[in-house]
């Protein structure tokens, strides 16, 4: 199967071609299902309606997203995803509560980025129902404007409450980088070979993370090592970046 093959339909895959998109679309399914949950139940943490309203919008938005991959994996004949992501999240890969409004900061900083991030790779992939739906929610994801930078420069400038905010920051850091998946696998190799992806999962993570440097110098935050992050469960490219 060439790169620039546009496939629409299940009878156009092969296996193989179709066990990966099924397994994208999960991944993202999961990641757009654990973002509207770790949100809704942060709802306590924040003050104000007017703040409530903007982050009910947000999970909102998660839902629909979780939606639309959930009727693309039907079509595709990949059965219910509602059920497998709500699995996933419940038992294998259960995303971490938020604790306070600053960790919500943090956490839509960061995670929610990411899942943005990652479905820019799928703009222009060689499914086409796919990148229909990523448009569409890419153009969603952009209004999700960066509160949560705008609650971490703020706190940053406490040098009090610094310590407590890089403990939070490098667990939501972690979070967000395993999203992206482990870098240099054959999976990664094959998705790109047939047009699914257009570059291996550390050249994303990097650009993710050069992506955040602004708001960390901001806030006085810096990045933890790669020996900090594989504590934390997640493994880097060796020639990661992870200079501020
Ligand atoms: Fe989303
Ligand atoms: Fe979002």
């Amino acid at each position: 199967m060439s790169q620039t093959r546009t496939v629409r339909t299940r009878q156009e895959m092969d296996q193989k071609y179709y066990e990966t998109l099924v397994q994208l679309i999960r991944s993202q399914g999961y990641r757009e299902l654990a973002a509207a949950t770790v949100f809704a139940e942060a709802l306590h943490l924040v003050p104000g309606l007017a703040f409530k309203k903007k982050v009910l919008q947000h999970v909102n938005e998660e839902m629909e997203h979780f939606e639309v991959c959930c009727e693309l994996y039907r079509q595709i004949g990949a059965g219910d995803l509602e059920v497998v992501a709500s699995a996933i999240l419940s038992e294998r890969n259960p995303i971490p509560r938020i604790e306070s409004f600053l960790e919500l900061g943090i956490a839509q900083f960061l995670y929610d980025r990411a899942s943005a991030f990652q479905l820019r790779e799928y703009e222009n992939c060689s499914f086409d129902p796919y990148c229909r739906i990523v448009g569409k929610i890419l153009e969603e994801e952009e209004g999700h404007e960066s509160f949560g930078a705008e609650i971490m420069v703020e706190h940053g400038r406490d040098p009090a409450q610094r310590a407590r905010m890089q403990e939070i920051f490098n667990k939501w850091l972690a979070v967000s980088l395993k999203s992206f998946g482990r870098p240099g696998t054959p999976g990664n190799r094959y998705a790109i070979s047939v047009g699914l992806k257009t570059r291996d999962s550390a050249a994303v993570a990097q650009e993710y993370l050069d992506g955040l440097r602004t708001v960390m110098r901001l806030s006085g935050i810096v990045f933890p090592t790669r020996e900090e992050l594989k504590r934390l469960g997640v493994e880097t490219s060796p020639d990661i970046d992870l200079r501020l």
